[in-house]
């Protein structure tokens, strides 16, 4: 039996081991940290940088095929790892492609899938061009690593910029890029899975909330029509194909008033939106990752309720955690609670999230809340 390596040990890495688990595969862990959500489950383990090639070199003798839990490994440390012969997924292309969101929207664009007008700026005065030929408000991210909305910054107007470019170029000088401001009717997302083979599945569109840019709350299915579900569908596909995607991908998209469709942007990996397949799923978006990178065939994506909800558990404080904190949300009967074992908090940090699967969404989503508040972070 090959032993599957994960690259990040967080809740992702954490979820994707525990399906591991259930088809009896080894799995290995490369964080930085010691102690992480998932190398706790595993007892392969290295700690270190996955910029740091003795420590890749030694993770690369543990595993046969690797994977990983999120897009801020570099391009070359992946490639360094299919120089050694092993298995990579995604691959180091793919992540080129994806990792950096102006060349990631830059391929997209070149197969005609609609996304908001965006531009590379070099300086703040770059931005102030862009403001002149797209209008305002706009959109300042950082290219790279931003995740949970910590890379942008809204612009309502010209005198923004300065404080918002500082904000975001502070590390390391990054790049940035620019993008119109989207008033959009809906956020949607279509988790896909593509096999070694080339075989895509889709799992049902989900509606997402965000609260201060960080995903709150996902509604599966959207309550759209059949012809934007399948639009969606359609554009999702299309993106993970025009990457070579293998494995998972999240893919996020805006809803327009009009029913336009437009791409926002999609994580090489499995995603926050997909956390309800889990318990609403035949087959969940970490199992049917492990399927995918393993080149093993795909499971069915359907709901197995009509209806599912996930709301997300984030830090309201700094601090310990308190293991005992959900405690109290376990007096909920239907609530399937996932607490990542995190062991600091932090403002707005993803520390768990709640499911519950209903005959609607209404239904579910009051259940999913109520356990959710029980939870004191
Ligand atoms: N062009 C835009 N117009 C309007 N809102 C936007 C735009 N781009 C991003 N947003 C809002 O900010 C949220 C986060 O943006 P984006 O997905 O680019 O960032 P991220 O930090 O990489 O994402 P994630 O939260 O998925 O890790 C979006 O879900 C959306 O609510
Ligand atoms: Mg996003």
């Amino acid at each position: 039996m090959k032993r599957l390596g994960i690259l990040g040990g967080n809740q992702v890495a954490q979820m994707t081991v525990q399906a591991a688990i259930s088809f009896g595969i080894d799995t290995a862990i490369l964080e930085r940290f010691a102690d992480s959500p998932a190398s706790r489950l595993t007892q392969y383990s290295v700690i270190g940088d996955w910029t740091d090639a003795a420590a890749l070199g030694e993770f690369a003798k543990m595993c046969d095929v690797i994977t990983l839990e999120n897009e801020f490994v570099d391009a070359w440390g992946l490639a360094l790892l299919e120089g050694r012969g092993l298995s990579v997924y995604p691959s180091s292309e793919t992540l080129t492609l994806t990792q950096d969101k102006f060349w990631q929207k830059n391929r997209l664009e070149a197969e005609h899938i609609s996304l908001p007008a965006f531009r590379a700026v070099e300086t703040p005065d770059d931005v102030i061009a862009v403001g002149e030929a797209f209008g305002w408000p706009l959109v300042l991210k950082a290219r790279r690593d931003g995740h949970d909305g910590y890379g942008n910054v809204i612009l309502q107007k010209p005198t923004d910029i300065h404080a918002a470019w500082t904000q975001l170029v502070r590390r390391n000088g990054r790049k940035l890029m620019v993008e119109q401001f989207i008033s959009f009717a809906a956020e949607l997302a279509v988790i896909v899975v593509r096999g070694r083979d080339g075989i895509i599945c889709t799992y049902p569109v989900v509606e997402t909330i965000q609260r201060d840019h960080i995903c709150h709350i996902v509604r599966a299915p959207a309550q759209i029509s059949s012809d934007i579900a399948q639009r969606a569908a359609a554009i999702a596909r299309t993106a993970v194909e025009a990457v070579n995607g293998v494995g998972v991908f999240g893919v996020e998209l805006f809803l327009l008033h009009d029913g336009t469709l437009l791409f926002n942007e999609m994580a090489p990996r499995p995603h926050n939106a997909g956390h309800f397949t889990i318990e609403g799923c035949v087959t969940s978006q970490f199992e049917n990752h492990i399927r995918a990178v393993m080149g093993w065939p795909l499971g069915a994506t359907e709901m197995i309720a009509p209806a599912a909800v996930m709301v997300n558990l984030l830090g309201t404080r700094e601090g310990i955690v308190h293991p005992e904190s959900v405690h109290h949300a376990l007096s909920v009967p239907a609530a399937h609670i996932h607490f990542y074992g995190k062991r600091v908090v932090d403002f707005g940090r993803k520390m768990g999230h709640v499911t519950v699967l209903g005959a609607t969404l209404e239904e579910a989503e009051t259940v999913a809340l109520h356990a959710a508040n029980w939870v004191d972070l």
